[in-house]
């Protein structure tokens, strides 16, 4: 059944959020969730009304999650992958038949795209802080990546630090950046499209 929210999702994940985040706080990147203005820029920027396969990395407490979900046609399916267990209790919660939530890292993108069967994404939307982790990690997840898109697939990424595009430049090239002000902190907004 699409888009039943529980209404008290906001507090309870904002407090596992934070608790977790104090626990693990180069793992998680951030000490809150993202604010709507950026779950708003970010649909927006993936162009999620048109796609068929979404994945997102680092889905944290689910409000990019549900922003994306409001945005994505009915057919359309969304892999939402997470390494926190906590917080992939809470994305497991959300009922939507579109949603997949899978406890795992990143680092195993092929295999878990392959394990549900669903072709290559369309879209990639990526929070994970790539600034913390190991800089070979980095470039394994950026590379796997770029050869599970399709062509003219895209590849969002939201990050304080520019060394996403550091990392991407040999797999996806330049790509645009922005800046979303109405969020604690600042946030950058990468964006790539694959060349066909
Ligand atoms: C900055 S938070 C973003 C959370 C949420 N999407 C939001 O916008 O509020 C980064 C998230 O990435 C997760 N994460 C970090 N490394 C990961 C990895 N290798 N694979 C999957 N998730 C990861 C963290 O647990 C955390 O939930």
């Amino acid at each position: 059944m699409p888009n039943k929210i529980p209404i008290n999702y906001k507090v309870d994940g904002g407090l596992v959020f934070i608790q977790e985040f104090l626990k693990h706080p180069l793992q998680i990147g951030s000490i809150i969730p993202s604010s709507r203005y950026l779950e708003r820029r970010i649909v927006a920027a993936a162009g999620i009304a048109s796609a068929n396969v979404v994945v997102e990395l680092g889905a944290g407490t689910g409000g990019i999650t549900r922003a994306i979900l409001r945005a994505m046609p009915e057919h359309a399916k969304l892999l939402s992958i997470e390494i926190n267990p906590h917080f992939h209790t809470l994305l497991e919660n959300i009922e939507d038949d579109r949603l997949i939530a899978h406890f795992g890292s990143a680092y195993k993108l092929k295999e878990i795209i392959s394990l549900y069967d669903l072709g290559a994404p369309n879209v990639v939307i990526s929070g994970i802080p790539f600034s913390t982790m190991n800089r070979s990690t980095g470039t394994q997840i950026l590379k796997a990546i770029s050869s599970q898109l399709t062509p003219n697939g895209r590849f969002i990424a939201y990050q304080v630090s520019n060394r996403v595009a550091t990392l991407c430049q040999p797999f996806l090239g330049s790509g645009q950046t922005t800046t979303e002000f109405l969020n604690i902190p600042p946030m950058r907004i990468f964006q790539w499209e694959k060349k066909e």
